[in-house]
């Protein structure tokens, strides 16, 4: 049986796609635009139409699959609206389900996937919760505009430490606990980078890796919620969902260090030098 992918052309779901691959499992890369999925795969997998708002999607989804990675567009801000497809995934008695969740979650019921998660585990579908600290790819994708044309990171994290991972890293822990679903099943792992840095070391690195002066702007939550909202356009659920997340950074909680990520992959997580300077076009 194959394995569905939700958010395959996503951040962390088109690396998951290509660790499977590798692993030689059988991949259903599923989302709402098909060419997107076509160009990024071409025939290595099955691209089908899915969308988490047509129910009408979900049985095209579903019919060949026993395991699958489901991952909350950031977007759809409400855990609701992803409930209608674990119902769904329930009937079809997957072995396994592993879930893109949020570090510190067990702890922190205001982000969508606190619910997410409980609705998964309530619904008794087999469960492997992954719990990732900050993705890299924000600074390299949301937050580059900022760098790249005003030399500036635009976060309003305040003085706190991220143990950002990257989202490849990401991707190989989860078609890992997919590959393996007897042996993960019922199970969360929090996986984070192998150091803690602030902004500030941030905006070190990457001065240090372009040779201009970047520099952190250290934005209060209203300055940054009015920027991304009325400057650049952002969804406004989306903006509210990362200043909850970005409250929670400053009471410290993307800080922790776990060794879930080795102890899964037997691999050293990259860090975010090495990371800067692979992307280093971006900044
Ligand atoms: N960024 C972080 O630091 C961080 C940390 C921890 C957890 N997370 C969580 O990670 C998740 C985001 O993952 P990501 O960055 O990989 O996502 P992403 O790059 O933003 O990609 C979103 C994906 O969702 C698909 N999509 C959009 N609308 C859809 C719909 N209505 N139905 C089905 N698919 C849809 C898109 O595919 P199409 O283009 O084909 O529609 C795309 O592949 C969020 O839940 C976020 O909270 C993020």
């Amino acid at each position: 049986m194959k394995i569905l992918v939700t958010g395959a052309s996503g951040n962390v779901g088109r690396y998951v796609v290509k660790e499977l691959l590798k692993m030689g499992e059988e991949v259903v890369a599923a989302g709402t635009d098909i060419s997107r999925l076509q160009n990024l795969f071409g025939d290595c997998v099955e691209a089908v139409e899915f969308d988490f708002t047509k129910p009408e999607t979900f049985e095209g989804a579903l019919s060949s699959v026993d395991r699958i990675f489901l991952m909350r567009p950031p977007h759809l801000g409400k855990p609701e609206d992803l409930y209608p497809f674990i119902k769904a995934a329930q009937k079809h008695s997957v072995k396994l389900l592993s879930f893109l969740s949020l570090m510190g979650i067990e702890k922190n019921t205001v982000p969508p996937h606190y619910k997410i998660e409980k609705y998964i585990e309530a619904a008794g579908i087999p469960f492997a919760h992954i719990r990732p600290g900050f993705f890299m790819q924000n600074v390299s994708g949301i937050h580059s505009e900022e760098i790249k044309e005003k030399d500036m990171i635009f976060i309003p994290a305040g003085r706190s430490k991220t143990s950002f991972i990257d989202a490849s890293d990401i991707g190989l822990a989860i078609a890992t606990v997919l590959n393996d679903s007897t042996k993960h099943k019922n199970t969360a792992y929090t996986i984070t980078g192998a150091e803690a840095l602030d902004y500030y070391q941030v905006a070190d690195i990457l001065s240090k890796l372009t040779g201009r002066r970047i520099t952190y702007a250290k934005p209060g939550f209203l300055k940054y919620r009015n920027y991304y909202i009325k400057q650049r356009g952002l969804d406004k659920e989306y903006v509210n969902v990362t200043v909850a997340l970005y409250f929670m950074t400053r009471m410290g909680t993307a800080k922790a260090i776990t060794k879930d990520y080795y102890n899964l992959t037997g691999r050293c997580p990259k860090s975010f030098e090495d990371f800067a300077r692979e992307n280093i076009d971006t900044f």
